[in-house]
C-alpha cells in the first residue's frame, strides 16, 4: 500500500468521483478511518474545540497540534494527511507560513497543510507551493475569522459576495492549492465554483456538487459536544451513546464485583 497522493484526487476530479474527507485527531480514530478507506484525513483546528475544549478555533497553536499530527500519521498507511495551519501561524508573511508548515511536515510527518482565506493569502500559497509543500485552502465560513464575520452565518450569498467567493477560489487554484475547502455557502454558488475550477472543490454545508464532502469525524459518528448540530451535519452513529452504554456497564460491573471476571484473571 502507499499513500494517496494529491495527484490521485486530481484525477479523481477528472473521472467524476466524489470522495470523503474526515477529520482525526489521534492514533486510534486515524487506523479505523484508514482502514474504512478514507483517503485524506485532515488534523483540523477544529481540535480547538473538540480536542481542547476552546469555544473558537482562534486560540489553538502549532505546539498544541503537532503532537495530534504526530498520531494521525502513525495511524495511518493510505490516508493523505493534512495539518491545518492554526491562526496566527501564517497569516502574517509568506516566510511565517513557510515555517508553521515546516514544523507540521518535518515534525509531524503530514503530506500537506490547509489554511483559511481568499485573495489574502495567496502569497502564502504560492511560497508554500514553491516549496513543495500541497496546499489545501478553505473559504466560504472560515471560522478563524469568526470575530471578523460576527458569529457562524453562511457565506457568499447574493451576486457580489459569491462573485467574491469565486474570484477567491480562482486566485487560490492560479496560485497553486490543490483543493478548495468551501464551508457553509449556498449549494448554487458552490456548484459554480466546482465547475469553475479544475481542482477539487471540498464541501462542508455547501451542498451535493463539491468533487469531495468532509465533516469533523465526531459530528460525523454522533459525538456531539455542547450545543445542536449544525444544519449540513448528518450523525451516522450515536457513538456518544454507546460510550456512555459502555462506561455506565463498565461502572456496574465494576461497583457489583461481576468485571474483573474468572477469565479475566491470571493464575
Ligand atoms: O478544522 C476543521 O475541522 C476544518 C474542516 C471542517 C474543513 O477546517
Ligand atoms: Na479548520
Amino acid at each position: 500500500t502507499r499513500r494517496i497522493t494529491i495527484r490521485d484526487l486530481q484525477a479523481a476530479k477528472e473521472r467524476g468521483e466524489r470522495w470523503p474527507m474526515l477529520t482525526a485527531y489521534d492514533y486510534s480514530t486515524a487506523r479505523v478511518f484508514d482502514e474504512a478507506g478514507i483517503p485524506v484525513l485532515l488534523v483540523g483546528d477544529s481540535a480547538a474545540n473538540v480536542v481542547y475544549g476552546y469555544d473558537t478555533t482562534v486560540p489553538v497553536t502549532v505546539e498544541e497540534l503537532l503532537p495530534l499530527v504526530r498520531g494521525v500519521v502513525r495511524g495511518t498507511k493510505r490516508a493523505l494527511v493534512v495539518a491545518d495551519l492554526p491562526f496566527g501561524s501564517y497569516q502574517s508573511s509568506a516566510a511565517q507560513a513557510l515555517d508553521s508548515a515546516a514544523r507540521f511536515m518535518k515534525d509531524g510527518g503530514a503530506q500537506a497543510v490547509k489554511l483559511e482565506g481568499g485573495q489574502r493569502v495567496v502569497p502564502q500559497v504560492e511560497a508554500l507551493v514553491a516549496a513543495g509543500i500541497p496546499v489545501m485552502a478553505h473559504i466560504g465560513l472560515t471560522p478563524q475569522s469568526v470575530n471578523a464575520f460576527g458569529g457562524y452565518r453562511v457565506q457568499g450569498r447574493g451576486d457580489e459576495a459569491s462573485h467574491r467567493l469565486l474570484q477567491d477560489a480562482k486566485a487560490l487554484q492560479h496560485a497553486g492549492a490543490f483543493a478548495v475547502v468551501m464551508e457553509v455557502v449556498p449549494s448554487d454558488v458552490a456548484a459554480q465554483v466546482t465547475k469553475a475550477l479544475h481542482i477539487p472543490t471540498i464541501g462542508i454545508g455547501a451542498g451535493p456538487s463539491c468533487d469531495a464532502q468532509v465533516l469533523v469525524w465526531q459530528d460525523m459518528a454522533g459525538l456531539r459536544g455542547a450545543g445542536k448540530p449544525a444544519k449540513f451535519v448528518k450523525e451516522f452513529a450515536d457513538v456518544a451513546g454507546v460510550l456512555r452504554d459502555a462506561a455506565t456497564r463498565y461502572g456496574d460491573e465494576v461497583r457489583a464485583g461481576s468485571y474483573p471476571a474468572a477469565e479475566h484473571e491470571y493464575q
